[in-house]
Order: C-alpha cells, then sequence, then structure tokens
C-alpha cells in the first residue's frame, strides 16, 4: 500500500499578507561590524531608552496587578470603567463621547483592523494616504479589501491631493483612511486642510477612520486638530493608542472612538459589526485597562515636556544636519517622530534609487534609515526622530561622509 505523503497548505489569506517593515527589520540586515549599530528605522520610542514612560503608568499597572482584579477577561469591547476613562480624556464639545463609544484593542494595529473589517467587504475598496503606514495594505489585503491609493504632495508638506483622492471614489469605495499626524513623514493637517478632507466624505457619504495616534505629539505652532472637531457631518472612527504619547508600545493597548457626527441611527449597524468583531480575540490586556483610569488623568503638560519637546528638538537637530549635507534634503518635521529625508539620486555617482541608498548606508556606516518605497514614496528614506541626541550627531556625521563618498 502507498503512502499518501504530507501537503500541508497554507492558507490563501495568510500567504497574501505580509508586513514591509517587518519584513525588513527581520531581513538579517548587513551592518558593519566596526561601527555601533544606529537604527533610525524603529518607530519605538522606547528602543534607546532616553524616553520612559510616566511613573503613574508603572504604578498604576503594578497596582493593577497587585489587585488581582484585572486578572480575568472582561467585556471584549474593554472595561467599562477603562472606557468610561478614555471616553473622559477624548470627549469633544462638539462630539462629547461615553462608554459606549469606546472600544479598546491591542493597540491601534488591531484598532485599524477592526474599524476596517468593519467598513469594507472582501471585494470592496478604502482610500489611503501614499506615502503611507504600510499596515493599512497589509490588513487590507489580508481581509481581500483593495487599497486605493491617494497621493499626499511633498511639496505642500504632505498635505492630502484633494483632485486625486476625489477621482478615486467608485461605487465599490466604502471609507477613507486619513492619518493626522503622519507616519512617515512627520507633517500635520491645518483645521482647514482637514475640513477639505472631510469634505470629500462627506460629498461621497463616506465614512472616515481617523488614525490619530500620534494625537499631540505636534510641534508649535502648529496644533493637533481631530477629525471630529470640525463640524463636517461625517462618521469618524478615530484611532489611537497608548504606544507613542504613553511610551508603551509593547503594551499593545489602544482603541476606537466611535464618532457620531451624523447622528440617528447612521452608526447602528457599524457599531454591531465592532462589537462582533472584538469578539474574534476576546478583548485586549487586562492588567493595562485596569490601569487605563489612572492612566489617561496624566497631565498633557507631561507629554508635552517629556515626550513632544525632546522630540522636536531631536527633529531640529536632524534638520539643521541635513541642510548642510549635499545629496539628501528634508522639511523640518512638524510633529509625530518622523521625517522623510529626500535622495537627491542625480546627484550620486552609485547609488539609484532609495532601497540602494539603505542598503549601503547600513553595510558601510551601521545607520538604518527605512526606503521611502516601503511606504510607496521612491527617493525617499524614512528616519525616526526619537533617538538620543549622542546618536544623531554620530548617525549625521556618518550619512555626511557616506553622502560625500558617494558623491559624482
Ligand atoms: C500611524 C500609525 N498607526 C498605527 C500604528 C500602530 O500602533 P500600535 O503599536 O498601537 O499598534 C502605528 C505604529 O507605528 C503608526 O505609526
Amino acid at each position: 500500500m502507498s503512502v499518501k505523503s504530507w501537503s500541508v497548505k497554507a492558507s490563501s489569506c495568510a500567504m497574501r499578507t505580509s508586513n514591509i517593515i517587518r519584513m525588513i527589520m527581520g531581513s538579517g540586515l548587513q551592518w558593519n561590524p566596526e561601527k555601533s549599530r544606529i537604527p533610525l528605522s524603529i518607530g519605538d520610542p522606547t528602543v534607546f531608552g532616553n524616553l520612559k514612560t510616566h511613573q503613574e503608568v508603572v504604578d498604576a499597572t503594578v497596582d493593577a496587578v497587585k489587585s488581582f482584579k484585572s486578572n480575568g477577561y472582561t467585556d471584549s469591547s474593554g472595561s467599562p470603567t477603562a472606557r468610561e476613562a478614555i471616553a473622559e480624556r477624548f470627549s469633544l464639545p462638539e462630539v462629547p463621547l461615553t462608554a459606549a463609544d469606546i472600544v479598546i484593542t491591542s493597540g491601534c494595529s488591531q484598532a485599524l483592523d477592526i474599524a476596517t473589517n468593519a467598513l469594507c467587504s472582501e471585494g470592496e475598496n478604502i482610500l489611503l494616504p501614499r506615502p503611507g503606514f504600510p499596515l493599512y495594505a497589509t490588513q487590507c489585503d489580508h481581509a481581500g479589501i483593495a487599497s486605493k491609493f491617494y497621493n499626499l504632495i511633498p511639496e505642500k508638506n504632505w498635505e492630502v491631493d484633494l483632485k486625486h483622492m476625489d477621482s478615486l471614489v467608485d461605487s465599490k469605495t466604502r471609507a477613507i483612511l486619513i492619518n493626522n499626524p503622519s507616519n512617515p513623514c512627520g507633517s500635520v493637517y491645518s483645521a482647514e486642510h482637514l475640513r477639505d478632507v472631510l469634505r470629500i466624505a462627506e460629498k461621497h457619504r463616506l465614512p472616515v477612520i481617523a488614525d490619530e495616534t500620534y494625537l499631540d505629539m505636534v510641534f508649535p505652532p502648529k496644533k493637533f486638530v481631530p477629525c471630529a472637531s470640525l463640524g463636517v457631518k461625517v462618521p469618524i472612527l478615530s484611532v489611537a493608542s497608548l504606544a507613542k504619547l504613553w511610551l508603551v508600545p509593547g503594551w499593545r493597548v489602544g482603541w476606537i472612538c466611535i464618532q457620531d457626527l451624523v447622528g440617528g441611527s447612521c452608526l447602528d449597524e457599524v457599531r454591531d459589526a465592532i462589537t462582533r468583531l472584538t469578539t474574534i480575540i476576546v478583548g485586549a490586556n487586562t492588567i493595562v485597562q485596569g490601569a487605563i483610569p489612572r492612566i489617561m488623568k496624566i497631565p498633557a503638560k507631561w507629554h508635552y515636556d517629556e515626550v513632544t519637546k525632546v522630540v522636536e528638538k531631536h527633529s531640529r537637530m536632524f534638520f539643521d544636519a541635513f541642510k548642510k549635507i549635499d545629496g539628501i534634503r528634508m522639511e523640518m518635521p512638524e510633529g509625530a517622530m518622523y521625517g522623510m529625508m529626500e535622495i537627491e539620486v542625480d546627484k550620486f555617482k552609485d547609488i539609484e534609487n532609495d532601497l540602494q541608498f539603505s542598503q549601503m548606508l547600513v553595510k558601510e556606516e551601521s545607520v538604518h534609515v527605512l526606503p521611502g518605497s516601503a511606504f510607496l514614496m521612491p527617493n525617499f528614506c524614512r528616519i525616526v526622530t526619537s533617538v538620543p541626541e549622542d546618536r544623531i550627531v554620530e548617525a549625521c556625521e556618518r550619512i555626511a561622509a557616506f553622502c560625500k563618498r558617494h558623491m559624482k
């Protein structure tokens, strides 16, 4: 009797799923063993240990562990007290929120996944920014939702190309995703510009997913304007997390704020859909949820003094240093913890694109930047600006030497 051999097939939805940032980071980068590593590629503000979360975040979480009250399952949409605290923190005069409008998720990543899947079915499409955070398309590919990319304009501080966005909407479009402040661009939209974008959504009666995970990480005089504050009558699912402003990305807790600016029964079905989707993994980490009521009370001044101000100073260090380096260009970032550095490829004798720039820079100088192609923006590279000052000085010196060596 012949023995049938094993052939275990992976599912098609798994095999069409790939996250380009995770692939690049895990791809055995060739660092120069002679030089210390400076990763300007990891969007994690805790990597170097220079930025630490507030003591109250630590204490509240330790207390939650010690209380033995946060060890069990809670509602799949999140613990009622944590939801109430988030509702209070993010209520706007225009859109007051209650616990019923908040869904707690495993990081902003799951908030995005739930929001996208609550609004779009397989075979339909969503409008995403280009350049943009690659996870959006990863999640869509996995779910069989088509991504249609609207352009951001580098010469206009990465504002949305409104005409282009408008032209992309078709009968299968179900939502528009806006990311402000932006990863990878480090840009922050004005109220006027956001209003123009929201008017496109209103015109086509499309709900908006507002990825506002960087929230107040905005450098004055720029201000963070929540999409829901602008008075445009569009249903908004605003997503964010503790990751960046509270400096605990590994704790994996985020949320969706359901901001119903239309009213009536407009979002009833979507609310039900969101709740159903939370039951797939039965909610986020309960220990951190137990600490959230205290975490949400940390004053905005701490975030400004200990996070935003530092990142602004570091962004300026990069900006000032890059102005003196021939072959690259960068606008001063306006917020978040990123900058998009343009590679003037015509000036180099042996570098043809951003991928080559990034690979050669890490190999020769042990400085790693993410190629803009990962964000669908060739000939740019993204830098992370939250790294410590001494590393910035060293990185900029090495980038300067690298560019000089490869100039025509
Ligand atoms: C724009 C944006 N949205 C969402 C996320 C995911 O956040 P989280 O780590 O909370 O899942 C990130 C993380 O880098 C991000 O930059």
